[in-house]
């Protein structure tokens, strides 16, 4: 049997970054509580095994307010500036594993408001990241995902420039065409495109390989949206598609008439994890 491995399978640069953090901080901090503001990522297996080396997670800013001490992590969605000024005012050490590119985008937000513009970040307002983002801005600050709120789109006062960057995960075309929208309101505009392709390659590769084998497996936590996105987009390629959560999950008998199994991973799939199935399916097919 032939296996093809997807080189972009798993964590993208800014998570793997994040998670090396974590543990780089329980090996350095014996004696210290260890907290993550938020899941560090969507995966069970990761959280699970962090708990087990005493690291916590924080959910809320409450939640945050209530320790006295110990380590907080930011994770790879940055936060919004008051969080860092909270725990610097309350003595907490902060290690911030913030991925560059969405630390690039603070900046931008963080200077363009700082001259007057009104901030647009396309994207998801209830996610993290978007959240973290929104942070960073003085005062006028909308988040726009979809074509009816470009339309409605407003500057805060007459004249005002305005600065447009994107969620890190947002699709393109979706970004390109909401741009246009609020670019026809003449409006003195500032677009700065801050996608990150890490995603977009990382699909692009799996409906590839999908498309040339005869069996696909899509590793990655159910939870995960990212994952789910590119079990649909292998199973448009490859009908037998198997989204599984650990090698526990592989069905044996699905992959025993096959001559060529492409394996991809979300990107909160730890290493170890892609690393077991494709060993396990080298071994037993
Ligand atoms: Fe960073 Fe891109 Fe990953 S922004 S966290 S490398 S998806």
């Amino acid at each position: 049997m032939h296996i093809e491995l997807a080189k972009t399978a798993g964590f993208c640069f800014g998570v793997k970054r994040a998670v090396e953090t974590v543990y780089e901080q329980v090996r350095c901090h014996k004696s210290r509580r260890i907290y993550t503001y938020g899941p560090i990522i969507h995966n069970e297996e990761v959280i699970k095994d962090l708990k087990k080396q005493g690291v916590s997670v924080l959910h809320s800013e409450e939640e945050l307010l209530k320790i006295e001490d110990g380590v907080v992590i930011i994770r790879s969605h940055g936060v919004p500036r008051h969080i860092y000024d909270l725990l610097k005012k309350r003595n907490i050490t902060c290690v911030d594993a913030t991925c560059p590119f969405v630390k690039k985008i603070h900046r931008i937000v963080a200077e363009e408001s700082e001259k007057g513009s009104h901030i647009v970040i396309i994207g998801n307002s209830v996610h993290p990241e978007v959240e973290g983002i929104r942070g960073w801005a003085k005062d006028q600050v909308s988040v726009i995902q979809s074509a009816e709120e470009a339309e409605h789109f407003q500057a805060e006062k007459e004249g005002q420039k305005v600065c447009i960057v994107a969620q890190t995960t947002f699709n393109y075309n979706k970004f390109k065409e909401l741009v246009e929208i609020i670019d026809k309101k003449g409006y003195d505009i500032i677009v700065l495109n801050t996608i990150c392709n890490a995603t977009k390659e990382r699909q692009e590769e799996a409906r590839r390989i999908a498309g040339r084998v005869d069996a696909m497996v899509v590793i990655g936590d159910k939870r995960s949206s990212n994952t789910q996105k590119l079990f649909e987009i292998c199973k448009n390629e490859c009908l037998n598609t198997y989204y599984i959560q650990t090698l526990d999950d592989l069905d044996m008998n699905q992959l025993r008439s096959v001559e060529t199994v492409g394996i991809t991973a979300g990107a909160s799939t730890p290493n170890i994890i892609i690393e077991e199935v494709q060993n396990y399916v080298r071994i037993n097919f």
